[in-house]
């Protein structure tokens, strides 16, 4: 996100703007809000609260969309969706299906990847510490690329490929030290930041990588951060890289592709956010020149704007200052208010809210942390309990970063696809939540 939305209300897009800009949902009078076919009230009655809902024919729009504006500017560039954004099985198979590789960051998302039915060689691992067991398991199946952030990394990944009897497909990460203008929390390509390998100390390492045993080089990688709005930063980085790629052809070194990250931003509230054709003529104008497949590691910009995550509305309370709308779900669900101060657009599912006289609420839900708040200061109807609301936009980011605080159990998610609905990934239990615990034997039989 740029800098922290102001909290202004007025500044808010209104239900109707917020609908025009999300085509896969629709208010009908009876039905209330739709996602595709499927009003969400028949999802909550059939499914409960709070569920993720995901509408499959916007994944694939939007995958689609990406990759004609990628082959439409003449770039030979092949997607790995960053599975981070949403690890479910079901997401990760229909990008698959539609021509999409894996951008993984540790071996259990090397393992949902192939579970999902992505083939090995489609796989990139990325990540700054990749561990011994994760590397092995990784070139075992035959990964299709690892991309390594570091000399140190580089040591240890030669050493365990050589002792296996293997070359790793390899991508030197670079630090370009761009600031992406982002949020703090989720910028990488800044020299000071984890990531990468200093981009004035990668041609040495290249050039070392090209003499490692157990290292066989693809080539260079880069990824500068996350909800990316402002295509100067990709400009300024890819340029970089494509100087770096031509000093080392210079010196006869194989490059044989460029990886150029993800990151590409989303309109949340009313961001201005780059369309994929503009960001595939970026692309063409700094490393397209260099006549090599590029690959990029999209996530949120995929899957996104398909998600919501789904509400009832525990009780209404007026509190000494502010009227407080109390949801079932809560930061344990979704994290990115608490943390980034995100804001999401929250619309009322029953279309007789839908145009009611509006007031400002803090949205939030009931865990014991005043940080648990999804909106502050935002214009909604009034809204009693057992009442439906819809949290947009929390397809990427959302799910994946849930946690059971408060012993709350994960929330169910749902695919739609046209009019139908699939459940992915059931609820969790408030058995499977505490079955995993163990009571040492000199507790056991405590009073
Ligand atoms: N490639 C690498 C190496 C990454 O670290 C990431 C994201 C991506 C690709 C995908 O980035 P995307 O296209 O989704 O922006 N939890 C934060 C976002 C963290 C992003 C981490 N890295 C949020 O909710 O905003």
């Amino acid at each position: 996100m740029a800098a922290p939305a102001p909290r202004d209300a007025d500044e808010d897009p209104c239900f109707d703007e917020i609908l025009a800009l999300r085509p896969h949902l629709s208010v009908a009078i009876e039905a209330g809000l739709m996602v595709e076919g499927v009003p969400l009230a028949r999802i909550a009655a059939a499914h409960g609260t709070p569920s993720w809902v995901y509408s499959a024919s916007t994944i694939e729009g939007r995958y689609r969309a990406l990759a004609e504006a990628l082959s439409g500017a003449g770039l030979d560039a092949r997607i790995h969706y960053a599975m981070k954004a949403n690890d479910a099985l079901a997401v990760v198979r229909l990008l698959g299906t539609l021509g999409a590789g894996a951008d993984v960051v540790s071996g259990g998302e090397f393992l949902a990847a192939r579970a999902a039915g992505i083939a090995p060689g489609d796989i990139v691992f990325s990540g700054v510490g990749k561990t011994e067991a994760e590397l092995r398991t990784a070139l075992a199946a035959g990964v299709g690329q690892i991309n390594v952030e570091s000399a140190e990394e580089l040591a240890m990944l030669g050493a365990i490929a050589a002792s296996m009897g293997l070359s790793a497909p390899v991508a030197l990460r670079v630090n370009p030290d761009v600031d992406a203008g982002t949020h703090a929390k989720i910028t990488t390509g800044r020299a000071e930041n984890k990531f990468g390998i200093p981009i004035d100390a990668a041609r040495d390492l290249y050039a070392r990588a090209a003499n490692t045993a157990g290292i066989r080089l693809r080539g260079v990688a880069v990824h500068i951060g996350s909800q990316i709005t402002a295509l100067a930063p990709y400009r300024a980085a890819y340029a970089r890289l494509a100087e770096l790629v031509r000093s080392l052809r210079a010196e006869g070194l194989p490059v044989e592709r460029v990886d150029c990250g993800g990151g590409l931003g989303i309109p949340y509230r009313n961001e201005p956010a780059p369309s994929p054709a503009a960001f595939a003529h970026v692309l063409r104008e700094t490393v397209g020149a260099l006549g090599l497949p590029l690959m990029l590691e999209p996530g949120r910009w995929l899957v996104g704007p398909a998600g919501l995550l789904l509400a009832r509305v525990i009780l209404e309370k007026q509190g000494a200052l502010r009227r407080f709308v109390i949801l079932d779900a809560a930061m344990n669900d979704l994290i990115r208010p608490s943390l980034y101060e995100a804001w999401h657009a929250i619309v009322p599912v029953s279309a007789t809210r839908w145009h009611a006289p509006l007031a400002p609420a803090e949205v939030v839900g009931p865990v014991c942390e005043s940080g648990d708040t999804f909106a502050s200061g935002r214009m909604l109807p009034p809204l009693g309990p057992g009442e439906l609301v819809a949290i947009l936009d929390a397809g990427a980011y959302g799910a994946v970063m849930s946690s059971t605080y408060n012993a709350r159990p994960l929330a169910a998610a749902v695919m739609v696809r046209g009019d139908e609905v699939a459940v992915i990934r059931p609820r969790q239990s408030h058995e499977a939540l505490i079955a995993q615990d163990v009571i040492p034997p000199w507790l056991a039989s405590g009073r």
